[in-house]
């Protein structure tokens, strides 16, 4: 009797642990799917969360471009982050009585906007660094002195046998017609080779050239004229033409090898 009865308590503990076992499968299988259920929806939302950030920066870089064109003096003057891709040029007109708010003189009678003077300084004393020798030959151009600038060039094509109509357009393919150069924003400058001072093709093929077309886009600046881009820019090469664009327009500008007008305008 005794046995049948231990024999029985132990069906029943078995009986129990099989039950006890069959709840705590049951309960882990529903805690796994439900954690299925809630991953696969926290993956939906993160995606879709990720789609409206890209959206949203898309968005805002279309803000940012359209405002580059737009009225360049505003911008430049303005608290907008987008200050840096103003696009001047034959096309967009910059305002001529605008004027940098703060300059920095970075050498004599060499000022830019004060906002790039920082990565310039940075940029000129690592070439430095790196055994070159070069200097800033023009920077920040009032509309009298883009004016100066254009008159005697102009002349020097009249002198050589130009009539005043084709010396105007012979000289608009090097200076930027007065109101419309970037001179005039203080976020260019024209930098040259100590060892090679001529303003021309040759000028690119100085080491200087060579390690500024090489790192400016990492202080921000990009060569507005390159030689493949003339019929984009309207102006020829020139290698010693760097502008401020700030560091994120200046490696995207790099990295897909186009103008500033091909970022801003998409052209
Ligand atoms: N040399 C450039 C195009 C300027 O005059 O602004
Ligand atoms: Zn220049």
């Amino acid at each position: 009797m005794r046995q049948n009865d231990r024999v029985r308590q132990v069906r029943r503990y078995k009986m129990l642990l099989c039950a006890a076992a069959g709840v705590a499968a049951g309960v882990l299988i529903t805690f796994i799917a439900a954690k299925g259920v809630l991953s696969e929806h926290e993956q939906t939302l993160t995606t879709q969360n990720e789609a409206l950030e890209k959206e949203n920066e898309d968005l805002r870089t279309q803000v940012s471009k359209t405002e580059a064109v737009e009225d360049s003096a505003s911008l430049l003057s303005s608290g907008s982050e987008n200050w840096a891709i103003a696009l001047v040029n034959e096309g967009h007109p910059l305002d001529t009585s605008y004027v940098p708010a703060e300059m920095t003189e970075i050498e004599s009678e060499r000022s830019v906007d004060s906002r790039i003077a920082d990565d310039l300084k940075r940029m000129l004393s690592d070439a430095k660094d790196a055994g070159l020798s070069m200097y800033v030959a023009s920077a920040y151009r009032s509309y009298e002195k883009q004016r100066e600038v254009f008159n005697n060039t102009m002349q020097d094509w009249i002198s050589q046998g130009y009539s005043p109509l084709n010396a105007y357009d012979e000289t608009k393919k090097s200076v930027a017609v007065p109101g419309t150069s970037e001179h005039a924003t203080g976020l260019a400058v024209d930098i040259i080779s100590s060892e090679y001072e001529a303003l021309d093709d040759r000028q690119g093929d100085t080491e200087e050239q060579k390690w500024l077309m090489e790192h400016c886009w990492e202080y921000g600046f990009i060569l507005r004229y390159p030689s493949d881009k003339s019929d984009v820019t309207n102006i020829v090469y020139e290698p010693w033409h760097y502008r401020y664009v700030g560091k994120e327009a200046a490696k995207e500008i790099t990295e897909q090898n186009i103008t500033l007008e091909e970022y801003v305008l998409g052209q």
